[in-house]
């Protein structure tokens, strides 16, 4: 039976969110919402239901919600989140919340302890995970086909020219590539990370950190790179992941357009292109937007879901240390 979704903040990926709700067979959207009055009506005659110019509004409204997206954005694109995700967790609703989950982390930490408190499912939008090609390599990792794990180097870049602070990259990009770090190979215990400041294409100094490099120890002595920036791009290369252990290792390029294992001791290669149909990056929305609703439609305990608010807080903590590390010039425990 499909659940009745409501939509929060009708931007741009509000409506990726709505887009792949309408298509979906699990979902019904019942409402949608946001204080631009023109967006909140243009979506509703979209998709065919009321629109909301305040969520406390729609809470109000008595209509049946089952589970809502929040996708607000804010400073550093995650400064809005925290008012509308606590309203709706008041409310008793479930809440897919866009990453980053917060700025701050005070607000995160109070919004993953709201959802535990009222035992409600509170996901974050970790999509660059929800993949056919992570979910073979998490197989292989968890069958032991890497054998011990040792390394995993990530590389996330983009070009993304806006500015606001002075770590708006690394807070608005990297939970991607540390949510996706810490699926393969579990909790980030140290870091240590050096930032440059790039230029503009019009040859001005950046205001954001927008290149960096960190380095990581893993609680099961995993060593981690994270290479980021914002001032990449141009064609093929978002991202690649490579995870080492004793007796193998994986590539994943673009999240889903290639992986492939290969053998320590042997030639051999197992390699999937487009593995399970997926064929771009814009097709993970879909994929994490129905776990998230097959997972509220099978009312699987909140501490049970994929791509928590929980596991979001933890990479953001992760972030904070890195900041740290580099304002202070030292290695950083992430606590
Ligand atoms: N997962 C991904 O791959 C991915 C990619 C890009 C962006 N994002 C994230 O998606 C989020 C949204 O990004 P965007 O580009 O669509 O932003 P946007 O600014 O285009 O849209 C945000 C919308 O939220 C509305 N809004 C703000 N406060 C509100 C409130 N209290 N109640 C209702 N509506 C409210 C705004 O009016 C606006 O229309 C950001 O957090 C961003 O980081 C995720």
């Amino acid at each position: 039976m499909a659940l009745n979704v409501a939509v929060v903040g009708m931007g741009n990926i509000g409506n990726v969110h709505a887009g792949c709700y309408a298509t979906d067979p699990l979902a019904r959207i019942v409402a949608v919402c946001d204080i631009i009055r023109e967006r909140a009506d243009a979506a509703a005659s979209k998709y065919g239901c009321p629109a909301f110019y305040s969520v406390k509004s729609m809470l109000k409204s008595g209509i049946k919600i089952d589970c809502a997206s929040m996708c607000t954005a804010g400073k550093e694109n995650g400064g809005d989140h925290y008012q509308a995700t606590m309203d709706l967790l008041n409310g008793g609703i479930p809440v897919l919340g866009e990453k980053p989950i917060s700025n701050e982390v005070a607000k995160a930490r109070r919004m993953v302890a709201l959802a535990k408190k009222k035992r409600l499912r509170y996901g974050i939008n970790l999509n660059h995970r929800f993949t056919p090609a992570a979910r073979l390599a998490r197989g292989w990792v968890e069958k032991g086909c890497l054998g011990e794990l040792n390394m995993i180097n990530m590389r996330m870049w983009i070009n993304n020219p806006n500015e606001t602070s002075p770590h708006f990259h690394i807070r608005a990009l990297h939970p991607h590539s540390i949510d996706v770090m810490r699926y393969f190979c579990g909790d980030i215990q140290r870091v240590q990370a050096f930032f440059k400041r790039g230029k503009t294409v019009d040859g001005k100094r950046r205001v954001c950190w927008s290149n960096l490099q960190v380095n990581m120890l893993f609680a099961n002595g995993v060593l981690g790179h994270l290479c980021g920036s914002y001032d990449a791009g141009g064609g093929f290369g978002l991202e690649s992941c490579e995870v080492t252990g004793s007796k193998g290792r994986f590539v994943i390029l673009e999240a889903c357009e290639e992986v492939t294992f290969y053998s320590r001791q042997s030639t051999e290669t197992e390699h999937y292109h487009h593995l399970g149909g997926m064929t771009g990056f814009g097709e993970t929305f879909p994929d994490r937007i129905h776990v998230w609703l097959e997972q509220n439609a099978k009312k699987l305990a909140p501490a049970r879901i994929d791509g928590s608010g929980e596991e979001a807080l933890k990479a953001q903590l992760v972030i904070e240390a890195a900041i740290e590390s580099w304002e202070k010039g030292k290695i950083v425990d992430v606590r």
